[in-house]
């Protein structure tokens, strides 16, 4: 049977009337802001004419007080699957000019079954954040609805990649879907996350604050690590969604998206080798090393503005995917503190849960010293590190590249760690605990009788770093793979990464191990 004008143009009507909602008024306004609508969102990740909407004519639980007559097209979330540079994603949005886009039992239902259906088909899921929060008016089955969401990002973790854009508010419990997935992008002027708002914290606390001190992106990036990204507006958001993306696998049984194809070149670098300040105690950047390691210097920092002690973002080295985890001397000499540890171990974890070789730049003085970590658990912290590098079976390249002390030489991917092949430079320093802790320790008696102490402690570390803390003592016992020139850095990192790319590391089975939370 042929489908009869009256059935296709109902069809049509009732899809305008879904899609519809909004006044011109509402919709310029959002766009004034960097805004764009929850469809919008949609429209712009996906390539054109990919996306299946799932749940359209979803109508909301009418059985509530007040709700029989409301119209609240789509329930307040867009949904469905598309097509991002060439591979499947699936999506949900929700829409803040339908009722807030507040979370009812069937928005919530919308959202589960794209959740359902992305671990199914093993892709990666975005979800737009913008939301009033549970639907007030459907009560604890607003609630009920926001633990099943919960729920699942959890199934999902470890299974296929979750990203979440805070493009709106998103507050109270509703922080926590995000917070559950592996990255939050944040946009910069439109965005607030927070559990209790300065309202509730002046009337339960007395203390006073404002929504830029304690719900902003900068807050949310720089000091509480929550998000990830800071993006400017939406459409920024979307470039990072769409970067991330491009070093991802689509789920933890597929590769990350390697470029191997072509031929590796294994060229010197001969910029690496004056790279390093001429005092070994002078801070550099980083991030200088890692943009002539990876390929076209093409690296995406992750969490830029939190922790900035420790580096971590994807690059390729010889066209193989990598997570960069690196020590930042220009930040607290680059050593490992609290948050640096949780950043860093969190990304390690989930470069092993999806297949994603480690590289590991090491410049270490050790842990950071204060009264402050102590009391707030730097060990428990630290051990974060340890745990998960050991956990990793992912093909681990560690290059020492100054310091590499103590503790925090085996938390940054030692060869006792696990590390596949450890590599230093001649200006490594690998020793049991810093040169000047070392002589004071050692010489306590003649230094207390030096007549310059300063001098004497400066030329009894020379002679320490020359006898204990020599790449070449570490090599001899094997616990360095080689000896390398800075600028062979590069190709001998790509070398090992493309001989490990088929490494299998299997452990007994168990449900999991008690990471230190
Ligand atoms: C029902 C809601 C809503 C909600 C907003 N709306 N939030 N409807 N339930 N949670 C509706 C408004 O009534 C309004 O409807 C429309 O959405 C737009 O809201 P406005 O207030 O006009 O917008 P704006 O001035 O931009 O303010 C946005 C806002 C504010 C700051 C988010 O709406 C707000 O404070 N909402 C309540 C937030 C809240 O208390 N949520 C907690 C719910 S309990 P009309 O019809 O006028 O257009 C919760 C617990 C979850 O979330 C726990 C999970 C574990």
């Amino acid at each position: 049977m042929a489908i009869s004008k009256a059935l296709s143009e109902e069809l049509e009507k009732r899809r305008a009337k879904a899609q519809g909602g909004a006044s011109v008024e509402k919709i310029d306004k959002r766009h004034t802001k960097g805004q764009l609508t929850a469809r919008e969102r949609l429209e712009a990740l996906y390539t054109a004419g990919t996306f299946q909407e799932f749940g359209l004519h979803a109508r909301h639980n009418t059985r509530h007080f007040g709700m029989q007559d409301r119209e609240i097209p789509t329930d307040g979330v867009i949904t469905g699957t598309g097509f991002v540079d060439g591979r499947p994603v699936a999506a949900f949005s929700q829409d803040f000019m339908v009722s807030g886009g507040s979370l009812g039992e069937i928005h919530a239902r919308k959202i589960c079954h794209t959740l359902d259906y992305a671990a199914k088909a093993g892709i990666p899921v975005i979800g737009f954040n913008d939301s009033g929060g549970a639907r007030i008016q459907e009560g604890v089955g607003a609630l009920s609805a926001y633990g099943q969401v919960f729920y699942r990002n959890v199934q999902l973790s470890g299974l296929v990649p979750q990203i979440s854009v805070i493009a709106g508010p998103c507050a109270g419990g509703a922080a926590y879907s995000p917070a559950l997935t592996d990255f939050l992008i944040m946009t910069r002027e439109n965005a607030h996350m927070f559990i209790c708002g300065p309202e509730v914290i002046r009337s339960v606390t007395g203390q006073a604050t404002t929504m830029a001190e304690i719900g902003s992106a900068e807050t949310q990036a720089g000091v509480s690590g929550n998000v990830h990204f800071i993006a400017e507006d939406d459409a920024h958001a979307l470039e990072i969604a769409r970067r991330l993306l491009s070093f991802l696998p689509s789920n933890n049984m597929s590769d990350p998206p390697h470029r191997t194809e072509t031929e590796l070149s294994l060229g010197d670098d001969f910029e690496l080798d004056a790279i390093l300040p001429d005092d070994p105690k002078m801070p550099f950047d980083v991030r200088k090393v890692i943009a002539r390691i990876a390929d076209e210097g093409d690296f995406m920092e992750v969490m830029e503005t939190f922790a900035a002690n420790i580096v971590i973002g994807f690059g390729r080295v010889g066209g193989v995917v990598v997570g960069f985890v690196a020590n930042q001397p220009a930040v607290k000499a680059g050593a490992l503190d609290i948050d640096a540890s949780d950043k860093a171990a969190r990304f390690v974890r989930f470069c092993n849960i999806f297949n994603i070789p480690l590289v590991t730049l090491v410049d270490v003085p050790g842990f950071l010293p204060g009264v402050l970590e102590e009391r707030r658990g730097i060990i428990r912290h630290g051990a974060k590190m340890l745990f998960a590098y050991a956990s990793a079976t992912v093909p681990k390249v560690t290059v020492i590249l100054r310091k590499a002390y103590g503790g925090a030489y085996l938390a940054m991917c030692s060869q006792d760690m696990g590390a596949d092949m450890v590599l230093a430079w001649p200006s490594a320093e690998i020793a049991v605990m810093g040169a000047e802790g070392a002589v004071n320790v050692l010489y306590h008696k003649e230094l207390a009788e030096a007549e310059d102490r300063g001098a004497k402690v400066k030329e009894l570390a020379a002679e320490y770093r020359e006898q204990f803390a020599s790449p070449y003592l570490s090599a001899g016992m094997l616990f360095v793979s080689d000896v390398i020139q800075p600028h062979q850095t590069r190709a001998q990192i790509a070398l090992t990464l493309r001989g490990l790319l088929s490494k299998r590391e299997t452990r007994p089975p168990k449900k999991h191990g008690n990471i230190p939370l």
